[in-house]
This record gives structure tokens, C-alpha cells and sequence, in this order.
């Protein structure tokens, strides 16, 4: 079988974590392929809500296995922190979950480096989760980084000389630390993660292709965060696109069969960077307080906006979507009207493609529609939508060229419509 990608199209946090728990009775493998800690999936059944940092979202169902890929930069003490919460809630992991021994380790002073660059920066700051990710795949890409197989053999050796590279960095910023604390949750880490099977999990992931068994390859932040197509330089350090499960897991890109691309009715972005279609009026506050609009993890206020199709054509070009999935419907309910960005004004001159740098100013090219003014929190079908829903998801579907074929009307599982195959 083929291994189905679901990735955020905007600046994350579109809603992956819920809709991977929807989509895991259909799949035997749940992995995830890049990022880290900073992401923040949030999932809620039976009266109950767990935010998952590195664990893949399909972790809560029994009879499948979760593999946290190669791609994937791992905080043993926030791994082991995570862990402790579930284990907490009675759910059995130790079956449920594999690490690759490729993964990358983020090392205590990977966190501290993170912190020293961002001050550096000063007005310029990416507005990082301050989780160390930078630092990490910096030394991946440079052949410095530890992997989690490293943990295996001389670990400690490979580990002091990583840390006195990463202090001598630290010492030419100025930047005043204290290790002790961070190292001692960090080495418990380590002994947790000795807990759960270390696998090469190329060949685990392509052994189940094989053998006919369905991968989901859950994405972490958005494609306007990644690496090379996001809003450089305010982007996360790794490739959040379809081609990142590629790598990601070791699988090639013929194993790729759907590519699900998620995104909100309205969009969102938390820290620095462009974002051309923000509202700084009460309407963004209002998208912000109906859609409970702050991080996962972090609890910072997350910027508020209309759905901008410029970067979304682009998200949809960029990863081969196949399918959509539009989240947080609900959180227009209320909205008389509702806007959308179908072109972008740079220098005078409209653009409906998606430009080298949005730094330089984009304006939005905005268009209105007619709000549906009903609540969709209890719909249990798409027969139910009123008719300006339809005509908003209409209209979204011709712009992207895509079906919408999953529609979410709230934050729990339940609430989710999976709409008929035409
Ligand atoms: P992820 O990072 O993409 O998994 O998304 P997050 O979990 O960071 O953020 C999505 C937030 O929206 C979470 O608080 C979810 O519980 C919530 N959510 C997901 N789908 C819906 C929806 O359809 N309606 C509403 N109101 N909330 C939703
Ligand atoms: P999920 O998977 C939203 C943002 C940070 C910052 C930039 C770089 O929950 O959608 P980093 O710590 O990665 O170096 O930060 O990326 N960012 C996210 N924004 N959702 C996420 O993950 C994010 N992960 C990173 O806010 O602007
Ligand atoms: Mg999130």
C-alpha cells in the first residue's frame, strides 16, 4: 500500500492533530517525519483533550503502531514529560510507539542556543517556540548532530564534546545559563526513551508498504513555515512539505498516494513574520476569542486573519494535494460576512502568485461572501449545511482546484463530516 500524507497549508496549527485521530482506524502505521517539540496537535474525545509535542496523533487507538521518523528532532526531557502525561491517563505506549535511531537529538544546549540567537536578532527575532529546533537541524545539516542511536554507544564522550562546541558559541554571545537543572530532566529523558524500541524505521515503514499495511505521515507546522517555500527567513528549520515524508521516513516518492492538505475557514500565524491578509480590528479579535485562538503549548495570542487562496494555491501546488480538509468552520458562525484573498497587490500591481519575498508588502485583493449566520457545532452531516456554506465551500473548490472532503464544526472528534465521494 501507499503511504497517505496529511500537512498544514498555512503557518500551522490548522487542526492535524485532530484529524489524524479521525483518519487512524483507517491506517496501521501513524508516523511522524519532521519537526519536533514545537508543534503542539491537539486532540479531544470522550471528554477528554491531550496536547501531543512528538508522539504521533494516532498514539490513543489500540492495534497500531507509531513511529517517530528519522526527520523528527527530539527533546528527551519534553519526550519524557509527554510520556508521563499520557501513562497518567492510562494509556499503554510502550506497544504503541517506535523511535528511529536516526532521529536527531536536541540537546540541552541546543535550547540555550536557540535563546542566545533569538536576543541577538532583538526586533528581528523569528519568534521561535524557543524549543532549540534551529540549533538542531543546524548541526544535522552540518554534521555535528547526535542521533538518537547514538545514545546506544560512548554516548556520554560524543555528548560533552557537542556541549563544549555549543558553550564556546554561547560564551561569544554573552549569554549567561544555568545547565545543572536542564541537564538532570534531560539524562532522565534519556533513560525513558531507552524504554521504547529503537528501530531503523526505513525499513520498518517500507516492510509494512510492502506487506500491504496503510502509513499516515502526520505533518508538523505548515508549508508557510517551511524551509525553502515558506516566508523565509520567518520559518521553522525543516521541509513541512509532502517531500519532507519522503526523506522524512526514507520511503520514495511513488509511495506517496493521498496528499491531504488541512487548512482553517480563516487563518492564523503565531510569531513574527508576514501575514497579508491579518486583521488588526475587532473582527481578528473575534476570530481570536470564538476560535480559541492561542498556543497549544505556549498560550501565546495566535494572529488572526481571512483565508488567503494566494498562499494556499501555492500550498496546494507545492505538495500535490489531493484532498482538502477545512477546519474550525464553526468560528465563522457568527459572521455576517466573510472574505477571502484572491490576489495579492505588490507595488501597485495585483499578483495571484504567491511572491519570492511577502517581506516587501503584499496587500490583500480581498472579495465577500455571504456568512451562513448558523450554528454548525451539532451538524452530523452535510445535508445539514446551509445553502452560503455550500456556496463557500464552492468557491473555495474551484479557486484550489481540489475537493474539500473532510469538513470539521468543532474541536472534538465527533464533530467532523466526512462529505459523500461524488
Ligand atoms: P495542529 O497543531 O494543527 O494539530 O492544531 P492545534 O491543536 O495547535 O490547534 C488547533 C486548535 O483548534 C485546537 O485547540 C483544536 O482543539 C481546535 N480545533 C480543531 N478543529 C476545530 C474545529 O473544527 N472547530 C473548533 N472550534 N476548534 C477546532
Ligand atoms: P504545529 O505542528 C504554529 C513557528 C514559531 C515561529 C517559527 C519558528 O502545532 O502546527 P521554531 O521553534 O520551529 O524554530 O519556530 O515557526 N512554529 C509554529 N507555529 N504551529 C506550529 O506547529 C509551529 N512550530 C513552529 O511560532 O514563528
Ligand atoms: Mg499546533
Amino acid at each position: 500500500m501507499k503511504v497517505d500524507v496529511l500537512l498544514g497549508l498555512q503557518w500551522g496549527d490548522e487542526g492535524k492533530g485532530k484529524v489524524v485521530d479521525v483518519l487512524t482506524p483507517g491506517y496501521d502505521l501513524i508516523t511522524r517525519f519532521q519537526g519536533g517539540p514545537n508543534a503542539g496537535h491537539t486532540l479531544e474525545f470522550e471528554g477528554s483533550k491531550f496536547v501531543l509535542r512528538s508522539i504521533p496523533s494516532g498514539i490513543f487507538q489500540g492495534g497500531k503502531v507509531n513511529i517517530i521518523g528519522n526527520g523528527v528532532v527530539l527533546d528527551p526531557a519534553l519526550f519524557k514529560a509527554e510520556i508521563d502525561a499520557l501513562e497518567v491517563s492510562g494509556h499503554p505506549l510502550t506497544e504503541r510507539l517506535k523511535i528511529s535511531k536516526k532521529a536527531h537529538l536536541i540537546l540541552p544546549t541546543h535550547r540555550l542556543l536557540d535563546a542566545a540567537y533569538e536576543s541577538a536578532k532583538g526586533s528581528g527575532k523569528i519568534g521561535t517556540t524557543g524549543k532549540g529546533i534551529g540549533p538542531t537541524y543546524t548541526d544535522k545539516i552540518s554534521r555535528n548532530g547526535l542521533r538518537v542511536g547514538d545514545i546506544l554507544h560512548n554516548f556520554e564522550e560524543k555528548y560533552k564534546l557537542a556541549t563544549e562546541r555549543h558553550k564556546a558559541i554561547l560564551k561569544q554571545y554573552n549569554f549567561e545559563y544555568d545547565l545543572a537543572e536542564l541537564e538532570k530532566a534531560w539524562f532522565e529523558g534519556l533513560e525513558c526513551i531507552k524504554r521504547f524500541e529503537l528501530i531503523d524505521s526505513e525499513h520498518y515503514v517500507n516492510n509494512a508498504i510492502k506487506s500491504g499495511k496503510k502509513v499516515l505521515a502526520e505533518g508538523a507546522q505548515g508549508t508557510m513555515l517551511d524551509i525553502d517555500f515558506g516566508s523565509y527567513p520567518f520559518v521553522t528549520s525543516s521541509n513541512t512539505i509532502c517531500a519532507g515524508a519522503c526523506t522524512g521516513l526514507g520511503v520514495a516518492p511513488r509511495s506517496i498516494g493521498e496528499v491531504y492538505g488541512i487548512f482553517k475557514a480563516y487563518c492564523t500565524r503565531v510569531g513574527s513574520g508576514p501575514f497579508p491578509t491579518e486583521l488588526f480590528d475587532e473582527t481578528g479579535d473575534l476570530m481570536r476569542k470564538i476560535g480559541n485562538e492561542f498556543g497549544s503549548v505556549t498560550g501565546r495570542p495566535r494572529r488572526c486573519g481571512w483565508v488567503d487562496l494566494v498562499a494556499l494555491r501555492y500550498a496546494v501546488m507545492i505538495n500535490g494535494v489531493t484532498k482538502l480538509i477545512m477546519m474550525k468552520s464553526d468560528v465563522m458562525d457568527e459572521f455576517e460576512t466573510i472574505k477571502a484573498c484572491v490576489a495579492y497587490k505588490i507595488d501597485g500591481k495585483e499578483t495571484e502568485e504567491f511572491p519570492f519575498d511577502l517581506n516587501d508588502g503584499a496587500e490583500p485583493v480581498l472579495v465577500e461572501l455571504p456568512g451562513w449566520k448558523t450554528d454548525m457545532t451539532k451538524m452530523q452531516s452535510e445535508d445539514e449545511f446551509p445553502e452560503e456554506f455550500n456556496a463557500y465551500l464552492s468557491f473555495l473548490e474551484e479557486e484550489l482546484g481540489v475537493p474539500i472532503k473532510i469538513v470539521s464544526v468543532g474541536p472534538d472528534r465527533a464533530q467532523t463530516i466526512i462529505r459523500e465521494e461524488d
